[in-house]
């Protein structure tokens, strides 16, 4: 485990290129996923990073990501914490290096004087926890505890599930904190149990090792919580994402309140957050997605929860199930659609909106007159604007009238830091088609 840096002594600026005995040169290409930047064999003991004008152009702008053309030199340990100067030897605070990584700088502080060798990063654990409780509705046994950047731990997403605690570590500095945090949350803060899954696409794209592994206490194969009157279950070892999808816990709760109660879809329902809460207000619900485990923890949940008869599950393709039931002629009262992000990359955005479009002007088109639609984006490079776009084009492809009710975003343990607009990643949009 190698924790932040305890023990360097500051120094003064101007002898500190003097001290940097090699250098490590970053080439060009904001755009290039492989990071040009190499380790030295012989490191300076005083990692530092001399940022171009550039970079300290987009540090000050308050964005926390850093790429290779924002650095003129630097000397950099992978997985640690490096100083930041700008090209007159100004102090610019400190950022965390990950090589082989697209992404490899991410600011920890803009602060001049930051002292990167206290113990921050456990220091922001607790405050981000704080933040959250008063924040938290009473009783409330899951959410997001840590919002990577956002809660100034950048690449670490923390989610709890009652006392259990899931990492999800998306760069080097993460991996290498995680076993110091972990403890700290079941030394400190009373956590039974802490899993590490690092087992997405997420570790692939940043050339991390892949793995569900035990970082502290136990941690048992399922867990259950309380969610507004519903027993959840969660397999926290396999489930998607860290088992759940915390970030539409309260989207769930809002469309069981706005949905009309009748005959309803929830398409791509994972383990069915959306279905289980529309059939406990008493409507019908059909739920449908490509994983047959997450459909069968959907189906086990109904049975928890006395709702068994009010859900039906469905393994589809559901682009193709839409087609289907629309050309069936059939129609629904009220439809959620919430689609894995279409636009991974920025190079998707034109197929991801076509896609987009054709799913919401199936589900227009499945909707009985004044039935509702919450149709959902968590594609970051899909803007709430270009969303709004794309279902204006599938209303008017639809030949109806349809009326926007509220746009809504993640839950709120999400928090949304404006100068990092990936934070913002999720669009929950809740129309009425007449
Ligand atoms: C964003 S998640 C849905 C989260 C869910 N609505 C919730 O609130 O927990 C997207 C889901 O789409 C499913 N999926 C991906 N591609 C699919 C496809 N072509 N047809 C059906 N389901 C699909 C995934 O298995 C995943 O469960």
């Amino acid at each position: 485990m190698t924790r932040p840096h305890k023990t360097r002594a500051r120094r003064p600026h101007k002898h500190r290129k003097e001290r940097a005995p090699k250098i490590v040169t970053a080439q060009t290409s904001e755009s290039s996923s492989e990071s040009v930047l190499t380790p030295e064999a012989d490191l300076s003991p005083d990692p530092l990073v001399v940022l171009s004008r550039g970079g300290v152009r987009r540090l000050s702008g308050g964005h926390p990501w850093l790429y290779p053309d924002n650095i003129s030199k630097g000397t950099l340990r992978d997985g640690e914490v490096v100083r930041l100067e700008g090209p007159a030897g100004v102090s610019r605070g400190a950022a965390c290096f990950s090589l082989g990584s697209r992404i490899p700088l991410r600011v920890v502080s803009r602060e001049p004087d930051f002292d990167e060798s206290s113990e921050w990063a456990v220091m922001r654990l607790d405050a981000a926890l704080e933040r959250r409780r008063h924040a938290l509705a009473q009783n409330e046994e899951a959410c997001r505890v840590v919002h990577a950047e956002a809660d100034g731990l950048p690449g670490l997403v923390i989610d709890r599930y009652g006392p259990v605690a899931i990492f999800q570590a998306g760069c080097r500095w993460a991996d290498a904190v995680a076993p110091l945090l972990a403890s700290h949350l079941v030394e400190h803060h009373g956590f039974s149990g802490v899993l590490a899954r690092h087992d997405g696409a997420f570790r692939k794209l940043e050339g991390l090792p892949e793995g569900v592994m035990l970082l502290a206490g136990e941690v048992a194969g399922q867990v259950r919580w309380q969610h507004a009157g519903l027993t959840r279950e969660v397999d926290l070892w396999s489930g998607q994402k860290t088992g759940t999808y915390l970030d539409q816990r309260e989207n769930q709760l809002w469309a069981a309140d706005a949905l009309p109660v009748g005959h309803c879809l929830d398409a791509f329902c994972n383990e069915g957050g959306f279905a289980l809460h529309l059939a406990a207000a008493g409507s019908h619900v059909e739920a449908l997605d490509s994983s047959q485990p997450a459909l069968d923890r959907l189906k086990k949940q109904a049975e928890i929860n006395g709702l068994a008869d009010r859900v039906t599950t469905r393994t589809v393709n559901v682009f193709e199930d839409l087609r289907e039931r629309v050309s069936a002629g059939e129609q629904f009262d009220g439809i959620v659609l919430d689609p894995p992000a279409l636009a991974k990359r920025k190079g998707d955005l034109p197929r991801a909106l076509r896609a987009y479009k054709e799913l919401n002007l199936r589900a227009m088109r499945l909707l009985r007159p004044g039935g509702r639609l919450l149709s959902c984006s968590c594609s970051f490079h899909v803007s709430r604007a270009e969303f709004l776009e794309t279902l204006r084009a599938a209303a008017a492809d639809a030949r109806r009238d349809v009326f926007v009710q509220s746009v809504r975003g993640a839950a709120a343990c999400h928090p949304r830091l404006l100068t990092f607009p990936e934070s913002d990643y999720l669009k929950a949009v809740l129309v009425e088609v007449l």
